[in-house]
């Protein structure tokens, strides 16, 4: 019924690689791994057929032309030979208890499926074969729902703990592979002899993880979080989970940086740890600092040499850097550089070299006790370097003395920006006599500056309104007029409708997307206003409407790589292939720390780190825009948890948000050419980010330099950006005041009668709110869209009408269908429509959905199998509500309607075709 438009030529082939080339192998006792040509594998766990492809929710609802799952894998891969009998009592198993989504229903998949039960005979059975056993293991975990410290989700079920003891008890090599969207508990880890983190890949999972273990692709991946042995031993775990308050007191000791100072002993597998087929040696060759006198930069030049003789192979070195405690406190080690090594035959070196500017190796003071408050500050000490190929196994630089400071040096003055109102005890570390550290808490300071003065002093200046001069947008991209001249002409009408974003699905653009903004009412469209549209990610394309996209690996598995030019090899591909859907940005990439291992969106995350999670948003941004595209880097900041995310507060010091969660946007805004980013559902220290003034004008465009667009997340909810207080999703003139350019979103033809009803022109009217600062919020959307394809488009007045051919030319039965077709349906169904009057008809659906509105339904209408459009609800708390979709244009004769529902939910009460 569609037409496809996936294939990009080497797409998929580049997904299979990258898949691969981000399992980690933490494991590999007896050479279990790889499993040689004349042994047979033993394949245990339902996930080799149910397998997970992606986590759930928005980051995961591409339709997907297929998907590869591991007992296909295998079998493609003529390396291996497998248990047959066993794969088929899997088989008969998965369809004798089918796949549990839980409904369908938005974030009602379970985190796990149920699995077989094994008998002694069965293992033994097929241990008459085989020589060597593969469990795998699947979770999976996303939108609005957490992983939790339960069987099941975070921890393994009855039943896959017996799966794994009944089967070790019989093979003496055991790989556990584990399907995940997320680090789970491992304290079963000894009792098998290989472990592979091999997680979501995407739509070639199963292809990727056959290369794997039949050896095919060495694996290089390594880890991307700190796997403790205990769950609270993650200093987040007091706080996180809240539903109303979430205090970051680990401060910017978070991940590694927390375990290395305090609790190495707790550590299970080190962060930046993974294992190879084959073994490497880094000879570092030189080191040392250029450019001295003016932002030194440490370089170092060293070797790589993979001294195995049979496997090729890639290696990930590391460069960490060790700050002096000074007064400000720092965490034992961090990560300042990494390189990947091409594919490495045995014997063969290759020579890499590392650069680190100096002045990345900063701390952020937010005390004032350096004497340089709000300041990036290189303390006096000495700072000392490190490479290796994991934060466990480093080598001291040789060639090169500290680097050392007799006084502090003030790298950047910054301002006292999106500070706590109340202040709580953060993480601060204190050296014992032995030189080790204890934790010891300090109290995070609170917020002195006048922020109103600040947002007064900063207000962009009124452009007097002109009226339509009949400059069209075109005309500036030209050079024929500025952006001020055009800008100008827009009404105070036209203002209020440019920052409101429609959909989603909307008929305005392509269909089953997430939204559609910019020339989303007819004058706007009239000034040449092109529509923008983007859709989730960010892992593959998803459309509501049924269309398929190419699903590439999660972002764990991807920034597990530690590949840089991979990813961005693979995302020029996304990039083309939203050219071709005309999607002018992608919602992605997600770059949320993974503060937490239960945080149910970590898949679509890259890493505990933020200079990891930074390189790895670069590839993800620059890739995009290499194809053509680009995207919309999410969620401006802290996000770090889904349960209660629209309201639990990320309580925060300035400086663990500079040092860590803002970071990676940093390097995205000024190294990774961002020009579209997403603020976050949650309020940061008691001010929504959508209307979080320090977060999108004076850390973001005045410290940054951005020039972009900033959207809401969807049906985002705003308070007051000075005082904060209560919020809700009307409140957008609050947001326009914080500089956050686009609502996201009113439903569909909603932006220009305001449908909605938020506050922009009350608070215009009342004086709250000033044209100039809705002006600027045009100017950066009309920026965008110029610098996009949409602006090559062409404009359509009116709205996008679909022409659909009938079946039997001048029937002789007589319905007009200008009347209320009444459905009352939750489910697919097919109906006969005759029509009489031919012409252009508006299409109007009556309908609702007893959930919350963060809740996500649809489903797909279609004449004589003619996809026409999307109708898509959110949570509607079961009122029901009438909405305008697309126009079509019918002739005289008979249809077959079917509508398919994509996302139950919604149920349609009644649909009308009205002739105009
Ligand atoms: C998610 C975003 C997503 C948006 C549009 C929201 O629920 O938080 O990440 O891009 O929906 O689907």
């Amino acid at each position: 019924m569609f037409e496809h438009k996936f294939k990009i030529d080497g797409f998929t082939d580049y997904v299979r690689k990258a898949a691969a080339d981000g399992a980690v192998l933490l494991k590999n006792n007896n050479n279990t791994l790889p499993i040689k040509k004349n042994e047979e594998i033993a394949l245990f766990g339902r996930c080799q057929i149910d397998y997970y492809r992606s986590g759930t929710g928005s980051g995961g609802s591409v339709n997907v032309p297929y998907t590869v799952n591991a007992l296909e894998g295998i079998k493609n891969n003529k390396d291996i030979r497998y248990n047959r009998y066993l794969a088929d009592l899997y088989k008969d198993f998965v369809q004798n208890n089918p796949f549990d989504n839980g409904g369908g229903e938005w974030a009602a998949e379970p985190w796990f499926q149920k699995e077989m039960p094994l008998t002694d005979e069965l293992v033994s059975k097929s241990f008459i074969t085989s020589d060597k056993a593969i469990i795998i293991i699947g979770r999976t975990a996303g939108e609005e729902q957490d992983n939790d410290f339960i069987k099941g989700s975070y921890c393994l079920t009855d039943i896959e703990e017996d799966m794994i003891d009944k089967v070790s008890k019989v093979y003496n090599k055991v790989t556990v592979v584990l399907n995940v969207s997320n680090i789970i508990d491992m304290s079963w880890q000894d009792k098998v002899s290989a472990i592979l983190y091999s997680w979501q890949g995407g739509i070639e999972g199963g292809n990727a993880l056959a290369d794997i273990i039949s050896g095919r692709v060495t694996p290089s991946g390594k880890l991307i979080d700190t796997i403790a042995s205990n769950i609270d031993d993650y200093p987040s775990n007091k706080n996180f989970g809240d539903s109303i308050s979430n205090k970051y007191q680990e401060d910017i000791y978070l991940g590694y940086r927390y375990f290395e100072t305090f609790n190495r002993d707790a550590v299970l597998y080190h962060f930046g740890f993974g294992l190879s087929y084959t073994e490497f040696i880094v000879k570092e060759i030189s080191s040392t600092l250029l450019n001295v006198e003016k932002d030194p930069i440490l370089s170092t030049t060293f070797s790589v040499q993979n001294i195995g003789s049979q496997y090729s192979g890639k290696e990930v070195v590391q460069l960490y850097y060790s700050a002096p405690q000074g007064k400000l406190g720092k965490p034992v080690k961090e990560l300042g550089a990494f390189a990947k090594t091409k594919e490495l035959r045995p014997g063969e070196i290759q020579q890499l070299t590392l650069e680190l500017p100096i002045k990345q190796i900063a701390s952020y003071d937010d005390t004032g006790v350096t004497g340089n408050p709000f300041c990036y500050i290189l303390e006096e000490g000495d700072y000392k370097f490190y490479i290796g190929n994991s934060i466990n196994n480093l080598k001291k630089l040789e060639s090169l003395s500290d680097y050392s400071l007799n006084e502090d040096i003030v790298v950047e003055q910054l301002n006292e920006a999106c500070c706590p109102q109340i202040s709580f005890d953060r993480i601060k570390p204190k050296i014992n006599p032995n030189g080790s550290y204890s934790v010891t808490y300090e109290a995070v300071p609170t917020r002195k500056g006048d922020l109103k003065k600040r947002i007064l002093d900063w207000c962009p200046k009124d452009i007097i309104i002109t009226g339509d001069r009949g400059i069209k947008l075109t005309d500036v991209k030209n050079g024929t007029n500025t952006l001020d001249e055009f800008i100008a002409q827009l009404s105070k009408k036209d203002l209020e409708t440019i920052v409101r974003g429609e959909g989603m699905s909307s008929p305005k653009v392509t269909s089953g997307t997430a939204g559609a903004f910019g020339g989303v009412g007819d004058s706007l469209l009239k000034l040449g206003i092109p529509l923008g549209c983007v859709a989730d990610g960010p892992s593959g394309i998803r459309r509501d409407s049924g269309e398929i996209a190419v699903q590439i690996p999660i972002g764990t598995l991807l920034a597990s790589s530690w590949d840089v030019s991979l990813v961005k090899e693979l995302y020029t591909f996304v990039g083309k292939e939203l050219v071709l859907n005309e999607i002018d940005s992608l919602l992605g990439p997600g770059i949320n720390i993974h503060r937490h291992p239960l945080n149910g969106r970590n898949f679509e995350y890259f890493s505990e780190d933020p200079y990891l999670t930074g390189e790895m948003a670069k590839a993800v941004t620059l890739g995009l825009k290499d194809g053509g595209s680009t995207g919309t880097v999410k969620h401006f900041a802290c996000n770090d948890q889904e349960h209660n995310r629209a309201v639990v507060d990320s309580v925060v010091s300035e400086r663990a948000l500079r040092e860590i969660h803002l970071k990676p946007f940093e390097m995205v805004v000024k190294e990774g050419d961002a020009s579209s980013i997403m603020t976050a559902y949650n309020p940061i220290n008691g001010i929504w980010t959508a209307s979080n003034y320090d977060l999108n004008t004076t850390i973001l465009r005045k410290e940054w330099g951005y020039k972009g667009i900033v959207m809401t997340d969807w049906w985002a909810k705003m308070n007051d950006p000075v005082v904060g207080g209560v919020a809700t999703p009307k409140q957008t003139a609050s947001m326009v005041k914080a500089q956050n350019d686009i609502y996201m979103l009113v439903n569909n033809f909603g932006a220009e009668v305001n449908s909605f009803k938020d506050d922009i022109s009350e608070a215009l009217n009342s004086g709250r709110l000033s044209i100039g600062e809705l002006q600027q919020c045009g100017k950066n959307i009309c920026n965008f869209l110029i610098n996009s394809k949409a602006i090559d488009r062409p404009i359509i007045l009116g709205s996008k009408v679909v022409e659909c051919k009938s079946e039997i030319d001048n029937s002789e039965n007589q319905l007009d269908i200008g009347q209320e077709l009444l459905i009352e349906s939750k489910t697919d169904f097919k109906l006969k429509l005759i029509v009489d009057k031919p012409g252009e008809y508006d299409l109007v659906t009556y309908m609702k959905y007893d959930a919350n509105p963060s809740a996500q339904s649809a489903c797909t209408l279609f004449l004589n199998s003619k996809y026409i459009t999307n109708i898509q609800l959110n949570g509607t708390f079961g009122n029901s509500v009438k909405e305008k979709n697309i126009k079509v244009r019918l002739d005289r004769g008979s249809y077959t309607m079917d509508l398919k529902f994509t996302k139950p939910g919604l149920e349609i009460h009644s649909i009308s075709f009205i002739l105009n």
